[in-house]
């Protein structure tokens, strides 16, 4: 056969009868595409591995149960040649030349008249990837292009502005803690893609010096805010940016919504009639324990975690928090912007019968080269706070939980 480069296509497979020779791994890899397609699949297999088997179980394929038959082509658009049987697989590719069906054969890629292309599908658009021509095959090689192409759309890493469906308005993006590979795929996608971001001081700033020069990056704690309280000057400027039909990212630290005021940003959008996204992130709450090798539960130890804000000091009469009932509780506390006022909190909790020699760890700029962590008792955490130094951001952890991990840093960032 001339070695002419294979013509790329997308088929439209939708209630078009397509023939599975072979109920094998082959077909198990393949057949999820054809389902999702909409084709009418006849598989014709005298055996096939469970998940083939609970496809037709669901009614996705119809299923023949012996092995191939001259004739089983006959009305295919389309046929996936996959016996284990090379004699019936050479038939069967005689057969669908004959009734010029579209043919891929899994043992034999030059005798096939189709190749299946290595794909993968991002935000629409399906990314196939074929070799040029049969001797240049190699399929490892297409699988990686196809991987290096679909991660780079998804976190961001190879911009391909939308210029059809990309639509103005305001995207409130969770960055995780502070590595900047602990924001999710679709926040660096949505960052990536962002004319304006506004940032606040905690979360991955890494990620701003990545964005290209035309990105306006704007830092939250620095808008003036004359005579409005900083927060609503941060809503005026994503709804100033937002009306001016730009992209805007609102990066803020964790998670929008724990204790991140994402919900007051979503309502002055919505307020103001702008279009807002919300892009959950990875809590500091439960990561950056983790990233110190404390897990907030453990099996037998604690079978609960409750997450405070010790942002201001239990006596305060500002504050939500019941220190009383929090100090019978038996689980983890996890302390938010509680340095200042982790000596309070202390005495809070062991004035109403949390014991004493409850272990404490504070991890400060958790996930970050930074990351240290402290540990102590309830009865010497304020003095640790003071000897060592401790500043914000730091995430607090009381309980049992604190003794359990493993002491070196997991995870942390290189
Ligand atoms: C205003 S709250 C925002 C929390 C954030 N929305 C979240 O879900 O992680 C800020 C507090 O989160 C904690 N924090 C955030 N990032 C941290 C980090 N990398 N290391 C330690 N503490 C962190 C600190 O307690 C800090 O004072």
């Amino acid at each position: 056969m001339a070695e002419n480069p294979a013509y790329p296509v997308g088929l439209r497979l939708t209630g078009r009868r397509v023939v599975v020779l072979g109920g094998g791994q082959v077909a198990q890899r393949r057949l999820p595409a054809l389902i999702a397609a909409g084709a009418d699949i006849h598989l014709v297999s005298p055996a096939a591995t469970p998940s083939v088997e609970a496809m037709a179980d669901a009614g996705e394929i119809t299923w023949t149960k012996r092995p191939y038959e001259d004739g089983d082509l006959a009305e295919a658009w389309y046929a996936l040649i996959a016996t284990s049987d090379r004699q019936a697989n050479t038939d069967a590719s005689a057969e669908a030349e004959r009734h010029r069906v579209w043919c891929v054969r899994s043992d034999d890629a030059d005798a096939a008249t189709a190749w299946t292309p290595a794909t993968g599908h991002s935000e629409g658009v399906t990314v196939a990837v074929l070799t040029t021509n049969a001797k240049g095959r190699d399929p490892r090689h297409t699988a990686a292009i196809r991987d290096a192409v679909v991660e780079g759309l998804r976190d961001g890493t190879l911009v391909a502005p939308h210029h059809r469906t990309r639509t103005p308005g305001v995207a409130l993006v969770g960055g995780g803690p502070g590595d900047p590979d602990l924001i999710t795929v679709r926040g660096r996608r949505l960052l990536a893609e962002a004319d304006v971001v506004i940032a606040d001081r905690l979360g991955p700033r890494d990620l701003l010096a990545e964005l290209p020069p035309h990105v306006e990056v704007i830092d939250a704690a620095k808008i003036p805010y004359g005579r409005f309280m900083a927060q609503e000057a941060i809503n005026n400027a994503l709804i100033e940016h937002a009306k001016q039909g730009k992209s805007v990212v609102r990066l803020k630290g964790g998670d929008p919504f724990v204790f991140g005021r994402g919900m007051e940003e979503a309502q002055a959008l919505a307020e103001a009639g702008i279009a807002c996204t919300v892009v959950p992130g990875i809590s500091s709450s439960i990561s950056v324990p983790g990233a110190a090798g404390i897990p907030v539960t453990h099996r037998g130890v604690a079978h609960e975690f409750t997450v405070v804000s010790g942002h201001v000091a239990p006596d305060d009469e500002r504050s939500l928090v019941d220190w009383a009932a929090l100090a019978r509780l038996r689980g983890t506390l996890v302390v938010l912007m509680g340095v200042d006022k982790i000596g309070r909190i202390a005495e809070t909790l062991i004035a109403h019968g949390r014991p004493a020699d409850t272990p404490v760890a504070l991890v400060q700029e958790g996930t970050t080269a930074a990351q240290r962590r402290v540990d102590a008792t309830l009865s010497t955490v304020a003095e640790t706070v003071r000897a060592e130094d401790v500043k914000p951001p730091a995430v607090i952890v009381i309980g049992e939980v604190v003794n359990v991990g493993v002491h070196s840093p997991l995870n942390a960032s290189e």
